[in-house]
């Protein structure tokens, strides 16, 4: 996707640096014989390698899809300290080789917490430059609320994920609204069903990606790596006009939602600086679900910092 230009577009040429560990090698080399089987007339070079310092040098854009993944018998606080490890030497290669803009999408579960690891330990990445994938989240809401209503996904817009790319996330569509050939209608007038909208809809967007996992034996994959894209493409190129998209990004408290977590909100893009929307309301049901996925990643922040000195 990205070297046909799906995430910075039909005329920017792109180099390739793809970092993976030692056993994957073969695998990677593979990958880098199918690009450039592919001729891609964007792909200007691509570097497979397992050396974390070449793989950084002079990015302009780190998506960090690596992480461990939890298995069975492992406790939460195990596979913590795996990713507080990962993060923490990723973070410093980025610090000392990456380009001083670089932007990073964390993209590896615990995302929002991988991504706060990684801002601690490369201080100098402006705390701008550091988000994580929520965009996935915000388009699954997209898509429920296009199948519900028998919509074109393209019509619906200004849905919001808050919070943590987990199953306490928040798919909020008090804001949303779908284009008509009326005009803009709210999401909830047209679905008309409050009970679907703050239960199973909700729990549908939360729990997508283990039902994925269920279905395929696999986390998502396509989803996943489109909405990566999606991610990188907004933030670098512009949010179109009256529409916003969510990302996981440094909270500074706004929505009282407390300061120095990675909190998805929404947020508008321009000039390759993302703005969180301010002013919007929030109802008692939906104040609740915010304050629930902020507990939990203040959670998840003091057991990575409690990993750090272990
Ligand atoms: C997803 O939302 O699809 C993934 O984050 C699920 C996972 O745990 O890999």
């Amino acid at each position: 996707m990205i070297a046909r230009g799906t995430m910075l577009g039909p005329d920017q040429p792109v180099i390739l640096h793809m970092l993976d560990i030692p056993p994957a090698v073969e695998s990677l080399n593979g990958v880098k014989m199918e690009l450039i089987d592919a001729a891609f007339p964007l792909l200007k070079g691509a570097v497979a390698t397992t050396d974390v310092v070449e793989a950084c040098k002079g990015v302009n854009i780190a998506i960090m899809v690596g992480g461990f993944p939890r298995k069975e018998g492992m406790e939460r606080k195990d596979v913590m300290s795996k990713n507080v490890s990962i993060y923490k030497s990723q973070a410093s290669a980025l610090e000392e080789y990456a380009a001083k803009d670089v932007k990073v999408l964390v993209v590896a579960n615990p995302a929002n917490t991988n991504a706060l690891i990684l801002k601690e330990f490369a201080p100098s990445i402006p705390e701008k430059n550091i988000t994580c994938l929520t965009r996935l989240d915000h388009n699954r809401a997209l898509g429920q609320i296009s199948e519900r209503l028998d919509v074109p996904v393209s019509k619906v817009k200004n849905v919001i994920i808050w919070g943590n790319h987990s199953s306490t996330q928040y798919p909020d569509v008090s804001h949303a609204v779908v284009e008509t050939e009326h005009g803009e209608q709210p999401v909830a007038k047209l679905v008309a069903d409050d009970a679907w909208l703050h239960g199973e809809f909700i729990s549908v967007v939360q729990q997508r990606g283990a039902a994925i996992i269920k279905a395929r034996k696999l986390s998502s994959a396509l989803s996943a790596a489109s909405s990566a894209c999606d991610h990188i493409r907004d933030w670098v190129l512009g949010t179109p006009k009256g529409t916003w998209v969510s990302m996981g990004v440094y909270s500074d408290g706004s929505y009282d939602v407390p300061p120095g977590l990675i909190y998805s909100y929404p947020v508008t893009c321009e000039n390759g600086e993302w703005s969180i929307v301010q002013g919007l309301s929030v109802d008692e049901f939906s104040r609740g679900k915010l304050v629930a996925t902020a507990d939990e990643l203040v959670e998840e922040k003091a057991m990575a910092y409690s990993c750090f000195s272990s």
